[in-house]
């Protein structure tokens, strides 16, 4: 947990409620959570959901691990603490993104379960969509589209996800996309695009 040295602030209320939001968007807010090694796909598959749900006139938006420590978090390296870091921070922004009514989706490794169990927690009951993209590490290791996997084998990436440090599978997902079986980017997508459909989140 990360020391809490804001004292004396208080919360301000808006008039605009989360569900006004939604009645306005025609959809619910949702947190999609796609969690799985380097190179699974959790980035091409969010963008794809994101192309099929924009056509729907849907409000998105996506937060992607790479992208994100170009900014927000460059501070942020890959220690456990800092991965820690890292998704407590992208919880919150997601958290945010829910209550503004949007349907976000974060492509991040995030490689420790209490991490992700953490951010389930700050959203309410449906918020939160684990979307487990399944890939061996034999397969992200072949596919190794940033040339990262052959970099960590020669001990020049250290704390390696899959490699050198390591990656807790999800428990209990939502939804898994199995991508060494099914490498069809825009099957997938259409699964999560079935899911949504499926348990209401594209209405309101
Ligand atoms: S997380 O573990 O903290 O969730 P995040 O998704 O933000 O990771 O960033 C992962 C991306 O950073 C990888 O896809 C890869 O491109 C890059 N990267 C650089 N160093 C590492 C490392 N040691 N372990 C994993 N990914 C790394």
């Amino acid at each position: 947990m990360s020391e809490v040295k804001a004292t004396n602030v208080h919360w301000h209320e808006g008039q605009i409620k989360q569900e006004d939001r939604e009645r306005a968007n025609g959809h619910k807010g949702v947190c999609m959570w796609y969690t799985g090694l380097s190179g699974s796909g959790k980035s091409t598959i969010a963008v794809k959901v994101e192309e099929k749900l924009f056509e729907k006139g849907i409000k998105t938006y996506i937060l992607d691990g790479d992208n994100i420590r170009h900014g927000l978090n460059k501070n942020l390296g890959f220690s456990p603490e800092d991965r820690t870091e890292n998704i407590r921070r992208i919880g919150e922004v997601s958290k945010l993104f829910v209550d503004a009514g949007v349907m976000v989706m974060t492509a991040f490794i995030s490689p420790y379960r209490e991490d992700r169990d953490k951010v389930r927690e700050l959203l309410k009951e449906g918020e939160f969509v684990e979307v487990f993209v399944d890939a061996s590490i034999e397969t992200c290791e072949e596919r190794d589209p940033k040339g990262l996997y052959k970099k960590a084998r020669a001990g020049e990436i250290k704390e390696f996800t899959g490699i050198s440090a390591p990656y807790e599978e999800p428990s209990n997902p939502e939804l898994v996309l199995n991508t060494t079986e099914e490498t069809d980017v825009d099957k997938n997508a259409e699964k999560v695009v079935k899911f949504l459909e499926e348990k209401g989140y594209l209405s309101n």
